[in-house]
C-alpha cells in the first residue's frame, strides 16, 4: 500500500484556516487509499474519491482568496486546476473498475500534494507574509 499522508509542521503555511484544510484533505485522501487497498466495494471507493474530489474544490477556492494578491497567482490557479480535473475524472474511472486506481495514479496524487504544498504552498505563503499582503 502507499504510504500514507502525515501533516507534520514541516507542511504548515503559517495560515491556520489553510493548514487545517491541507490536514483535512490528507486526511480524505488516505481514506481514499485506504478504502483502495482493503479493496472495499466499489461504491465506498467512489464516495471516497468523491469526497476528496469535492474538498479539493472547496480547498482551492478558498487558499485562492488569499493568492489572488501574489504575483504569480495565475500559475497557482493553473496548478490547482489541473489537479482538479484530474481528481475530477477519476471519479468514473473509478467508479467503472476500481483496479484503475492503479500504484501510479495514487502515487501522483499523493506526490502532487505534498509537492504542492511545501513547495508552491509555503513559498507564496510566505511571500504574502513578508509583503504584508495577508
Ligand atoms: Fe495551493
Amino acid at each position: 500500500m502507499i504510504e500514507l499522508l502525515q501533516w507534520t509542521n514541516e507542511y504548515s503555511v503559517g495560515v491556520a484556516d489553510i493548514d487545517d484544510q491541507h490536514k483535512k484533505l490528507f486526511q480524505l485522501i488516505n481514506e481514499f487509499l485506504k478504502s483502495i487497498a482493503k479493496n472495499e466495494q466499489k461504491q465506498a471507493i467512489t464516495t471516497a474519491i468523491e469526497k476528496m474530489s469535492s474538498y479539493v474544490e472547496y480547498h482551492f477556492k478558498h487558499e485562492e482568496t488569499y493568492l489572488k494578491k501574489h504575483p504569480e497567482y495565475s500559475q497557482h490557479h493553473k496548478e490547482h486546476g489541473a489537479f482538479a480535473i484530474k481528481t475530477l475524472k477519476l471519479i468514473p474511472l473509478v467508479n467503472t473498475e476500481p483496479s484503475a486506481a492503479d500504484r501510479e495514479l495514487l502515487e501522483y496524487l499523493v506526490v502532487w500534494l505534498q509537492n504542492h504544498v511545501l513547495g508552491t504552498d509555503i513559498k507564496h505563503f510566505r511571500y504574502l507574509k513578508e509583503n504584508k499582503l495577508i
